[in-house]
């Protein structure tokens, strides 16, 4: 027994009638951190709750939503390939998230089923943290994928000047309008290729990277030229393995300062842990887990 409770990471606790349970829905959840840092936030505060991957693919989204009532699990995060086709299948969904147009993190409560968006909200909290305010900044957004969508948003409704470039412009124009219709801040659309992203950072007040680029195993690569990069940037890489992105090194050595994606990882976690359990979650203790793993995988 021993052996596999530590299969689980559940060392000082056993699995009861009574045990909470909550996951996370996604395909692939293989390489997924949150039950790492979930189990050992439960651990920690000595909760009844254990959190578990279910890989689910995209065609039994529905039935493994008829699951979570009938089995009462708690309560879930949701990735990749779900995010937007889970709010359909969902009793009510946040406001925010519905703006957004993405959920991660469902609340059961006796089989009426919540959608959130922790992501957005992880995001401003990380920059909170660092203490900077993006109210009146000029912000530049690399990609237009979900996670640009949670963050323009957030940052659209924060007052700040968005701009957001991208590889393909016709899905950063998609982002622009989105969030310029749901916000009352206009939202700006560029390619993105180095004169444009040369001129706009030349306004830039923060820098977020919502692309892929730089995350494991291309740590080569960054999605900006280092000679672009300026002291009074705030430079905020949402991949966060590496922990120090090639964008986030250059950041530093250009005196900016650098915000990992690692922050918003655990934020997003620790909001929903709160959602789930009305407890504050040991956000700490969550980052020093998280930390070490993905430190870990780069060894
Ligand atoms: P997520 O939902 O996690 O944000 P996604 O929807 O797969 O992820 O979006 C990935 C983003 O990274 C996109 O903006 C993509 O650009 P395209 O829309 O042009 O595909 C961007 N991206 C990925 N690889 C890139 C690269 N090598 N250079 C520039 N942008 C890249």
């Amino acid at each position: 027994c021993e052996e596999s409770t530590k299969c689980w990471g559940m060392e000082s606790s056993v699995i009861s009638g009574k045990t909470g349970i909550c996951g996370i829905i996604g395909d692939p959840v293989e390489h997924s951190m949150s039950p790492l840092m979930q189990n050992a936030a439960f651990r920690r505060l000595g909760l009844d709750y254990l959190y578990v991957p279910f890989r689910v693919r995209r065609e039994l989204l529905d039935r493994a939503l008829e699951g979570v009532r009938a089995l009462n699990i708690r309560g879930l995060n949701v990735t990749t390939p779900h995010k937007v086709a889970v709010m359909s299948l969902l009793d009510e969904i946040d406001p925010l998230a519905k703006r957004i147009g993405a959920v991660n993190t469902i609340v059961n409560d006796d089989g009426v089923l919540s959608g959130y968006n922790t992501d957005a909200a992880g995001f401003l909290r990380a920059l909170l943290e660092k203490g900077i305010e993006p109210k009146g900044r000029n912000v530049v957004i690399l990609g237009a994928g979900g996670a640009s969508r949670a963050v323009s948003l957030v940052l659209a409704e924060r007052g700040s000047k968005v701009v957001v470039l991208n590889r393909t412009l016709d899905r950063a124009k998609e982002v622009a309008n989105r969030v310029s219709g749901v916000s009352r801040n206009e939202v700006r659309a560029l390619e993105l290729d180095r004169d444009n992203l040369s001129g706009a950072l030349g306004k830039a007040d923060i820098l977020v990277n919502t692309t892929s680029v730089g995350m494991s195993p291309n740590t080569g690569e960054s999605p900006v030229a280092s000679d672009l990069l300026k002291p009074s940037l705030v430079v905020f890489d949402i991949v966060y393995s590496p922990v120090r992105t090639k964008l986030l090194k250059e950041a530093e050595e250009a005196g900016a300062l650098a915000v990992s994606g690692l922050d918003m990882l655990v934020w997003q976690g620790a909001i929903a842990f709160e959602k789930w359990t009305g407890l504050a979650a040991p956000s700490e203790l969550m980052k020093e887990e998280v930390a070490r793993a993905v430190a870990g995988d780069e060894n």
